[in-house]
């Protein structure tokens, strides 16, 4: 009896640990499922009325006045005669930062290689790189005649040389984003308004140039309007810890979703959205410093959304395999490999191997090896290898 009791109250005793070693388990862990599934189901439901209604666009609207000073900088580097008397099928922003000197030039010796594109393909795309002036140069202006040295200097050298700088004089920041996005349809809107598409894009990305060449002039001989194709972010909700750089305040954006909006790393849109983009950030109070999310805010107020294309990535890097090579639009994250995956990614034997009926079966197969495994979503989704 006694042994008894002293079982029982041992078996009590785990039963009563366990309990709280579950119970502190799921306290701890509960403010991480909190933030990122009960916000994310929140958010998700939240966005057909977020994409629907006009209180967006209704509580960042401000008047004109006050919303020139998000693009009233002076330009530092320009190329006003970039796209004169020429028929421009893209226009192609790289968001640069002063010192990425070898960035800039790895796309311009690859898939930015204005030159190479008019030859193999046909087509007249500009590609220009936006600055922002550089911290240590804001001290010392750069336009005096007597800076030769620091960034500014060596920056004006490389304009000299390939003349596709194009700098306003704002602190190049992450924080100040959102003006490098103003820029750039102010930019197009005053010299390349004709520009049948406007693309923006990390300078740590890749572009098959031939593949959305090709895509866009499809896109193009339809007479699309109201066209905007990326990775899309769908009712993502703002981030409310102070520790991340992605941090909002209440006071700067009070709604529990986002717009949806494509991400930063590459997205296109056509003339016709570019151009009333830029119509409606000469009203818009532009604080909001995530530059892809204030796009998506911009495009709410126009009543544009954006469509998903599975082979733009966002922040995914695409698999290494010339099944992918033959329809990739887009990869996130590449700066050493570029000039290989360029050399690769347009190699003609891509086209070879992966067209018939045999070569179709195969790419089939190892995009489905390739994209469709679990747990593996920095890439493009599984459902690409299907269509
Ligand atoms: C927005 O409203 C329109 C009709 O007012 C409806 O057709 C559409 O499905 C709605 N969209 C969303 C995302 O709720
Ligand atoms: C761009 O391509 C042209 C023609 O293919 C080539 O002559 C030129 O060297 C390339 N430019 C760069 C910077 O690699
Ligand atoms: C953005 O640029 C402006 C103008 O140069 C500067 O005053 C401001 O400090 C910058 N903001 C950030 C967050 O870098
Ligand atoms: C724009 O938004 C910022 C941040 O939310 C705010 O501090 C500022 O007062 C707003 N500007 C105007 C003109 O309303
Ligand atoms: C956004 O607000 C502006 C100014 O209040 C208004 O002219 C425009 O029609 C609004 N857009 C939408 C989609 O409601």
């Amino acid at each position: 009896m006694f042994v008894n009791f002293r079982r029982l109250r041992k078996c009590q005793f785990v039963q009563l640990m366990t309990t709280c070693l579950v119970l502190s388990v799921v306290m701890i862990c509960w403010e991480e499922v909190d933030n990122n599934i009960v916000s994310h189901i929140k958010s998700y439901s939240y966005r057909y009325l977020i994409n629907n209604f006009t209180y967006v666009n209704k509580s960042l609207t401000i008047p004109r006045e006050q919303a020139r000073r998000f693009s009233n900088f002076r330009y530092l580097l320009d190329h006003p005669d970039k796209c004169t008397g020429e028929d421009v099928l893209l226009l192609l922003f790289v968001k640069s930062s002063p010192e990425d000197i070898e960035r800039r030039n790895a796309i311009r010796s690859t898939w930015g290689n204005e030159t190479y594109i008019q030859k193999t393909l046909g087509v007249t795309v500009k590609v220009v790189f936006a600055l922002g002036a550089s911290q240590t140069s804001k001290k010392k202006p750069a336009w005096s005649k007597r800076s030769g040295g620091g960034i500014q200097g060596q920056l004006i050298r490389e304009d000299r040389l390939y003349a596709d700088l194009i700098q306003q004089d704002f602190l190049d920041s992450f924080h100040n984003l959102t003006l490098k996005l103003i820029m750039q349809f102010h930019w197009m809107h005053s010299h390349c308004a004709h520009a049948r598409f406007l693309m923006t894009a990390d300078d740590d990305i890749f572009v098959h140039m031939p593949n959305l060449v090709s895509y866009l002039q499809d896109v193009s001989s339809r007479g699309i309007t109201d066209f905007w194709i990326g990775r899309v972010h769908r009712g993502s909700p703002p981030v409310r810890s102070k520790h991340s750089k992605y941090y909002v305040p209440f006071e700067m954006y009070k709604w529990l979703a986002y717009p949806d909006y494509t991400a930063g790393a590459g997205y296109v849109v056509s003339g016709d959205v570019a151009d009333k983009i830029y119509h409606v950030t000469l009203t818009l109070n532009a604080s909001l410093h995530i530059d892809d999310v204030f796009m998506g805010i911009c495009a709410n107020a126009i009543g544009v959304s954006p469509q998903e294309h599975v082979y733009f990535s966002g922040e995914g890097k695409a698999p290494y395999h010339l099944c992918i090579y033959n329809e990739m639009m887009t990869s996130h994250g590449h700066v050493e490999d570029i000039y290989d995956l360029w050399k690769a990614a347009t190699h003609p034997q891509v086209k070879q191997w992966s067209s018939g009926l045999m070569g179709g079966l195969y790419c089939r197969l190892v995009k489905i090896s390739l994209l469709c495994k679990p747990y593996h979503f920095n890439t493009y989704p599984c459902k690409a290898a299907f269509l």
